[in-house]
């Protein structure tokens, strides 16, 4: 059992909270947060784990694994402490609020000789694991195009925008599956509610086998949608994250281009075959997770989400962001022109 601690109680701490107590590799001993009655509602539910208000005292506990669950500005800092103090870290996405730091966090652990887990809860999750078996088996054939949507109303965050928020699970998805980072980005979008921090963006990415992925997020949006598309020259794939039980369908559909011998010849076949939705496990992703950290600090493997990956998510959101001020700048240049 690896004596693990919590740090961060808030919307989503208390997920992960459970997943400790639950989960028979872990013991849950430890829990911070600088907000008292936070920390209260944890330790008043799992009596057994001690609460700390101070980070320091939280680390000189007899924890060994520390999972930080706290807002994205203070990410660096308090993992940076707890590998240093020399306890395997989690981190909730993203791994930080910038490459260099999240380059620098990977190579803190490497020096420590201590696990860095980026916590990327959907590599974890049944259908994305399947998705990624259909494209290496090659099943869907040459891959097309992805087009992914993940909107909803709200939760809005204190100090990141849609982008920082929610793309980063669909860029986690996205590199896990293909397996190449992009070599061109785009966004734009728009801060409808507060100055500065964008609640809607359309984003672009163009990898170097060809795959064009378009990705739509909004925290301003009347319903919740989680969709994804593939489309493959052999099969296409609908992958509905807010569908109860076939959350990925599989069709056998496309088009077929003959190359004509004549121009009289010019033939599209349109390929209308059946949909199948496969069966997928029922393992809860954040257990699965949970489970791959834990055999990580056992075995000193690095994990699929390591520092590293969770270091290249945040160079292609840094990407993206940089597209998003070339836009405006394009826009300005135009009007001064006329
Ligand atoms: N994997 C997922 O699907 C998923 C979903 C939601 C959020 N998240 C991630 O979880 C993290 C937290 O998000 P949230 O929505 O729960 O935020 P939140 O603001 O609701 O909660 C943050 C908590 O951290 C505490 N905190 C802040 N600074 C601290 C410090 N220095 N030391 C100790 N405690 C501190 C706050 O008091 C608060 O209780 C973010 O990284 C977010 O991206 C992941």
């Amino acid at each position: 059992m690896i004596k693990v601690g919590l740090t961060g109680m808030g919307y989503w701490g208390p997920n992960l909270a459970r997943v400790i107590n639950q989960h028979p590799g872990s013991e849950f001993s430890a829990a911070c947060d600088l907000r008292p009655e936070n920390l209260e509602r944890i330790t008043g539910q799992y009596p057994a784990v001690k609460g700390y208000s101070n980070f320091d005292e939280f680390l000189a506990s007899d924890v060994e694994a520390v999972m930080i669950a706290t807002p994205i500005s203070t990410h660096y800092e308090l993992a940076k402490r707890a590998l240093l103090a020399g306890k395997h870290v989690f981190v909730e996405k993203p791994l930080a609020h910038s490459s260099a730091l999240a380059r620098d966090l990977t190579s803190i652990a490497a020096k420590q000789k201590k696990i860095l887990f980026a916590g990327f809860t959907f590599i974890y999750s049944p259908p994305v694991i399947k998705v990624k078996e259909l494209i290496d088996s090659g099943e869907l054939g040459d891959l097309h195009y992805l087009s992914l949507s993940r909107v909803n109303l709200g939760l809005y965050q204190k100090d990141v925008d849609v982008v920082w928020d929610l793309a980063v699970h669909d860029i986690s998805i996205l590199l896990y599956w293909l397996g190449e980072m992009p070599f061109r980005g785009s966004s734009f979008g728009r801060a409808c509610v507060q100055e500065a921090k964008r609640d809607v963006a359309f984003l672009w990415l163009e990898f170097p086998s060809g795959v064009v992925a378009s990705n739509e997020v909004s925290w301003l949006s009347p319903q919740k949608m989680r969709r994804t598309c593939i489309v493959g020259s052999k099969r296409m794939v609908v992958y509905d994250d807010t569908e109860p039980v076939e959350k990925l369908k599989i069709y056998d559909r496309g088009v077929d281009f003959k190359l004509p011998s004549t121009f009289g010849e010019f033939q599209l076949s349109y390929r209308m075959g059946d949909m199948y939705a496969p069966h997928l496990e029922n393992e809860e992703p954040l257990l699965k997770e949970m489970t791959h950290f834990l055999s990580s600090i056992e075995t000193g493997t690095q994990p699929l989400t390591s520092g590293e990956f969770g270091t290249k998510v945040v160079e292609v959101l840094e990407l993206l962001d940089r597209t998003a001020q070339a836009h405006q700048r394009a826009e300005l240049d135009e009007v001064i022109a006329r």
